[in-house]
């Protein structure tokens, strides 16, 4: 999947198979998973925060049964934020004690569900579902480990929407205005609740380690005032996800490897220094697993030059399939991928097929000058948030996800067809 980012033009293959059958045999537009690329980083994040740390693949970058069964075969856990991921994770075999649940509004009947089926833990995002929490539990007769979300006040240097660990926000429990501390003393007192640790999720598509180290802190400083107050120490803490992934050449992102060992370096120090023994370490990673495992492939079908200005280049899929550039003015980059072409780069946008002018894939790009209708184009880095946010905007029919390995191809989510849209339309 990698290899398309740096090419301009000339036929690709994936895992072997030429994009020009697979376009062929699957249609366009599809999202093409490189199943290898995605094990090989489970493995690379398993490996690099090894037995006293857990990797919980966060399911909304992307999740369907085949992922699961990877996740699971390759040691990781997996973390949902609503009843239908929890679904699909449990229906693939993912044990539910290895599943964290999320959430800043979980519903009665998806918390009492994910009780019922034993998840791992649930992550606490307010006062009111503590008390929620702790009545379903109490109903069930089980004791429900949780752990509590605060909101470090960080401010991640990304897109303002998907920063999450300022004070202004929906999500968590804050903790310089001291909701965290309230809600963990209302969670060691509430019944059914097993109080496991503290989460802290600071932001999405980050490159800066600063604010992982500075939220880290804050957490190991919450729970030495825990265990001032309460004299308890808790043995969990859960750092989220959020790492960048290269949508251009001209993002660099950290390895894995590193970031584990910052991360567990600066969790041990802060321990040490505040007299707390290390508790187990987890992370989220989505985007980072899953993001730069697939691309989509497109076929082109209208081609509008305008003089002075830029190419208009119309493509089967569109916002539908990719919102990340209307909705956060996201970079991509594209190459055409089923010829090999001399001709001259021409400044060009890539845009879909739906009805508003904000309909773009890739804003600026170079194409080849002789683009034409019936070409493929391929925009990488699509694996994350791209299939999980799909729409059915003017009744488009979410694409398919192929993924290949060393077998071959093989569809792991199939295209939409009219009949499924149909079949929800009952009046
Ligand atoms: N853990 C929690 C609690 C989260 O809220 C998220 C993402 C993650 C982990 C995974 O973050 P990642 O490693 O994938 O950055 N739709 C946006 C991203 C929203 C992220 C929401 N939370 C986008 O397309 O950029």
């Amino acid at each position: 999947a990698r290899t398309v980012t740096r090419t301009l033009s000339g036929p690709v293959t994936v895992g072997g198979v030429d994009v020009r059958q697979l376009a062929e045999e699957f249609g366009t537009p599809a999202y093409i998973l490189d199943e290898q690329d995605f094990r090989a980083r489970c493995r690379a994040w398993r490996d690099a925060f090894g037995a006293d740390a857990d990797v919980y693949y966060a399911g909304k970058a992307f999740l369907s049964r085949a992922v699961v069964r990877w996740l699971h075969e390759e040691g990781l856990n997996v973390d949902v934020c609503s009843g239908g991921e929890l679904t699909v994770a449990l229906s693939a075999g993912m044990p539910a004690d290895r599943i964290a649940f999320h959430g800043n509004n979980k519903s009665v009947p998806e918390l009492e569900y994910a009780v019922k089926s034993g998840v791992g833990h649930v992550v606490v995002d307010s006062y009111d579902e503590l008390v929620r929490l702790s009545w379903i539990a109490e109903q069930q007769g089980v004791r429900q480990k949780i752990l509590i979300r605060v909101t470090v006040g960080v401010e991640a240097h990304t897109h303002e929407f998907i920063a999450t660990a300022h004070e202004d926000q929906k999500f968590g429990l804050s903790l310089s205005g001291g909701h965290a501390a309230e809600a963990v003393r209302r969670a060691l007192t509430l019944d059914g609740l097993e109080l496991r640790g503290i989460h802290s999720h600071i932001g999405s598509q980050i490159f800066d380690m600063a604010g992982f180290e500075v939220a880290a802190r804050r957490v190991v400083g919450l729970l030495a005032e825990i265990k001032a107050e309460h004299g308890v120490e808790l043995p969990e803490i859960d750092l989220g996800g959020g790492l960048g992934i290269a949508y251009t050449s001209e993002d660099d992102p950290a390895e894995p490897a590193d970031i584990a060992s910052a991360l567990a370096d600066i969790v041990r120090r802060e321990c040490a220094s505040a007299g707390l023994s290390t508790p187990r370490l987890s992370v989220e990673p989505g985007r980072a697993i899953v993001g730069p495992t697939a691309f989509t492939l497109y076929r082109v079908g209208t081609v509008k030059p305008l003089e002075g200005l830029r190419t208009y280049v119309s493509v089967d899929g569109g916002m539908s399939d990719n919102i990340r550039t209307a909705l956060y003015d996201a970079e991509y980059s594209v190459a055409l991928v089923s010829r090999a072409s001399s001709a001259e780069p021409m400044l060009s946008r890539v845009v879909g097929k739906h009805c508003e002018s904000g309909d773009i894939v890739v804003r600026d790009a170079f194409l080849p000058a002789d683009l034409a209708p019936g070409d493929l184009l391929a925009v990488p880095a699509t694996g994350a948030y791209c299939r999980s946010m799909a729409s059915n905007y003017n009744h488009a029919l979410k694409p398919p996800v192929v993924a290949v390995s060393e077998a071959g191809p093989r569809v792991i989510v199939r295209r939409e067809t009219e009949e499924d849209l149909l079949r929800l339309d009952i009046g």
